[in-house]
């Protein structure tokens, strides 16, 4: 079937009713802003170059978050209604041939599965185009469904132009269709602005095309959710725990284990492989990748990062932006805050903070320290308390630490500065200089011991 499917995606309106300064489709649910997941899943039914994004508030900052995917945009400047933003893409479009699927920008949960649904209908009826309806037990609102005797759609009504009889119709228009391309572009011109609103409804198509001899079918989806729009914060809300629901759904389905599953905050384009556990309370954020046998503990917040096979991470730790090897230990309570590579087998504890640091195979950090900018080489111990002073006040310093050398605890190591392999730094020390592979570096001063003081004390 070579006949070629335009997308069109409109993401123009403000959306007033969140009452926000940002666009309403910028607006995030499951980690992605809405109009992210409409694109998405525009994405999964044609190639790039046939989606067109029409976009008017905030336009930059839209086109900014979709440009990689190479989609086209066609700017409405002026808001004049759905059948207006439609026309804006007119000379957008790189054929008036096929099909053409309008979404919203403001409706990311409809699924693939029901809008590969509609496009079967319209090209299977050969129709000049479907609608996806539902029946909602309040449609005040909606544009609503009037039918013919056939079934088909005679009118969609919008709610300031109904009467009373229209407005109790339950069945309404979720503003999702599939249009013959042809006859679109060919009546989209007829569409007038005589309605109280004043704009350009696109829902007037049906009117249109009817009046031409031509039919309209209805394909009625059965769970209403799928059609939610977001006007509100509220309705944002509902929308992201759907989102996430239906994430974690998946992930189990495809062999993750997620112990209650409520719980858990994980945005949709986190992978997660086979038999790993997610403890409740987690939340694992961006593009994250986890291998198998994992275990992410409660409380943990994954950002951004890459988990290899048969990492644990115990409960309370923050991972963000950071990749870590196959069978590395972290937490409880470690915080890799950025840009870190940990390698295999590296155990980081409790209260250790990584930020910028390499640590090679073997190496660990089992208590209470900071190693920023740091590289640190196979089987390295850091003992608890060692600082790295990577930060004079004015910039930030590198400190190199050598394969097999074992630094003691609570020394601080005031970068720039390089601790050669297989060396020892002694507890306590504060270093400075550079440690030669293989010797013993003291920076402390030498105890004192005075015989018998503390007993002279307690007798005075
Ligand atoms: C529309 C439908 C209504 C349907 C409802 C479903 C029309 C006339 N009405 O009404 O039948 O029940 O959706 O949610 O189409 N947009 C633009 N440019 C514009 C106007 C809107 O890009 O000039 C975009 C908005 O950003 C939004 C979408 O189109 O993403 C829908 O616009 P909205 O104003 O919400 O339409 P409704 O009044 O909800
Ligand atoms: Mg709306």
């Amino acid at each position: 079937m070579q006949t070629p499917l335009n997308i069109l995606i409109l993401a123009a309106g403000l959306g007033t009713r969140m009452k926000s300064n940002k666009a309403k489709v910028l607006h995030q649910a499951a980690g992605k802003a809405l109009v992210e997941h409409v694109t998405d899943t525009a994405l999964r039914l044609t190639t790039p170059d046939r989606i067109t994004v029409v976009i008017g508030h905030q336009a930059d900052r839209v086109r900014d978050l979709l440009s990689a995917r190479g989609v086209r945009f066609a700017l409405q400047s002026e808001q004049k209604g759905t059948g207006h933003a439609v026309l804006c893409c007119e000379g957008a479009v790189p054929e008036h041939t096929g099909r053409v699927v309008i979404l919203y920008g403001d409706v990311p949960l409809l699924t693939l599965a029901t809008l590969e649904k509609l496009i079967r209908l319209q090209a299977e009826a050969a129709v000049s185009a479907t609608a996806l309806t539902t029946h909602l037990d309040n449609p005040t609102g909606y544009g609503r469904i009037i039918r013919n005797a056939a079934g088909d759609i005679a009118a969609v009504v919008e709610e300031k132009a109904a009467n009373a009889e229209q407005r109790a119709v339950r069945e309404i228009n979720a503003g999702i269709y599939c249009f013959d391309a042809a006859l679109l572009w060919k009546h989209l011109h007829d569409i007038r602005t005589n309605n109280p609103a004043g704009e350009y409804y696109l829902t007037d198509m049906v009117e249109i095309l009817s009046g031409n001899g031509h039919r309209v079918l209805p394909l009625h989806v059965d769970d209403p959710s799928e059609l939610l729009g977001i006007n509100t914060k509220l309705e944002l809300a509902d929308v992201d725990r759907i989102l996430r629901a239906r994430k974690a759904r998946q992930l189990m389905l495809d062999g993750v284990t997620i112990e209650r599953p409520e719980t858990v905050t994980i945005d949709e384009d986190v992978r997660i492989a086979a038999d790993s556990v997610i403890e409740p309370f987690t939340r694992i954020l961006g593009k994250t990748v986890i291998g198998a046998e994992c275990r992410v503990g409660a409380y943990s917040i994954i950002e951004s990062s890459t988990l290899e096979d048969d990492v644990q991470v115990n409960p309370f730790s923050i991972v963000a932006t950071s990749y870590v090897s196959t069978g590395a230990r972290i937490g409880p309570y470690a915080r890799l805050r950025l840009e870190n590579h940990v390698e295999a087998g590296v155990h980081i504890g409790n209260f250790v903070e990584l930020k910028k640091t390499r640590i090679g195979k073997g190496a660990k950090a089992q208590h209470l320290a900071y190693l920023g900018d740091s590289t640190i080489g196979e089987n390295v111990n850091i003992g608890a308390g060692t600082i790295t002073c990577n930060y004079d006040g004015k910039k930030k310093h590198q400190t190199k630490i050598g394969s097999n050398s074992f630094v003691g605890s609570n020394s601080t190591l005031v970068a720039p500065v390089t601790v050669g392999e297989g060396s020892y730094v002694a507890a306590g020390s504060v270093v400075t200089d550079t440690v030669p592979s293989d010797a013993l570096a003291l920076g402390r001063s030498r105890q004192i011991i005075k015989e018998g003081w503390a007993k002279k004390r307690r007798e005075e």
